[in-house]
């Protein structure tokens, strides 16, 4: 299975990264050490998770040099106006302690006034092109490598300097939107995959089904093992979140191993399962309005 993917730049951003989303203070250090020490080269995090100073701190105590990782990180919804991109950029940049970023994503794709709380920018919602130039301007200043975005629909048709290079969206057992995956193959946009053992209440269930259970068993492999070896043959990064090093390191175990079968095994036996489903389940936040 690939170990890495080359985006558009030309960058190789790792295939299977920690997510630490919901990582809570306390937790989330020691499973990004646990993390670098069991051979993750890619940390998926957020401005908004308020955990960045404490994954930077971790991320710099491994000694790791920086060019040997991969940190992702995400624009909040408040900082939308083209004014504020580049102080909230910093201010990720100094909590994280490093000089640049490899990934940074339009986290939603809603704009919120700086000061208000939750209040609409109605304008860079509905045209976030004016975010997305300061995010170009960020990548020409050397801030950030690559940018992308995560479950935004609506770029206008305006010539784009630079693509967005991944598109972050939620893809598991019980929604694996397989046409945007095809959309996003055909148009060179990467897909990563949140919640890829399901959303937090459908990971025991997920774990559980009877094909992941049965699959795990013939090659010997953890039912999490299964899922996240799934999302890396669908080609798209995989970003599974946990806070219990033993389980963060299950889940890069395992995954780069040749088992080419399991993707084949897995989906022929799901649809076997559930003939009436199709694939078309569960379409997220999406449609056709790229002008990609
Ligand atoms: P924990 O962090 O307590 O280890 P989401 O991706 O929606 O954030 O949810 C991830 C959930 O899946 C977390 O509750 C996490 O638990 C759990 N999880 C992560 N890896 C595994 C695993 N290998 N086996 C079982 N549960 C896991």
């Amino acid at each position: 299975l690939p170990t890495h993917y080359t985006l558009p730049s030309g960058d190789k951003i790792p295939s299977v990264a920690l997510g630490v989303w919901q990582a809570s203070q306390g937790d989330v250090g020691p499973a990004v050490r646990a993390a670098l020490t069991a051979g993750y080269a890619h940390i998926d995090g957020a401005w908004a998770y308020r955990n960045e100073a404490e994954v930077g701190q971790a991320v710099k105590d491994s000694g790791l040099s920086r060019d040997k990782l991969w940190l992702t990180s995400k624009l909040w919804n408040n900082f939308h106006a083209p004014e504020d991109v580049e102080a909230a950029l910093d201010d990720t940049l100094a909590k994280l302690d490093t000089e640049y970023l490899d990934l940074y994503l339009i986290h939603w794709p809603v704009a919120f006034k700086k000061e208000g709380n939750n209040v609409l920018d109605v304008g860079l919602t509905a045209d976030p092109y004016p975010t997305w130039k300061k995010l170009e301007e960020m990548v020409d200043k050397g801030k950030v490598r690559n940018i992308g975005i995560s479950k935004v629909k609506n770029l206008t048709a305006n010539p784009l300097k630079y693509k967005p290079a991944v598109n972050q969206v939620e893809l598991n057992y019980f929604n694996p939107q397989p046409e945007l995956l095809k959309w996003a193959k055909e148009n060179d946009l990467l897909l990563e995959a949140y919640s890829p053992l399901g959303s937090t209440k459908q990971v025991k269930d997920t774990l559980a089904l009877p094909v992941v259970q049965e699959i795990a068993k013939t090659l010997a492999i953890t039912p999490a093992q299964v899922i996240i070896s799934w999302h890396v043959q669908r080609g798209t990064v995989v970003l599974p979140k946990s806070v219990t090093p033993s389980r963060v390191e299950e889940n890069l175990q395992g995954t780069f191993l040749p088992y080419e079968t399991v993707v084949l095994y897995f989906l022929t036996v799901w649809r076997v399962v559930n003939p009436s489903k199709g694939w078309n389940i569960g379409f997220d936040v999406f449609d056709e309005e790229w002008p990609l």
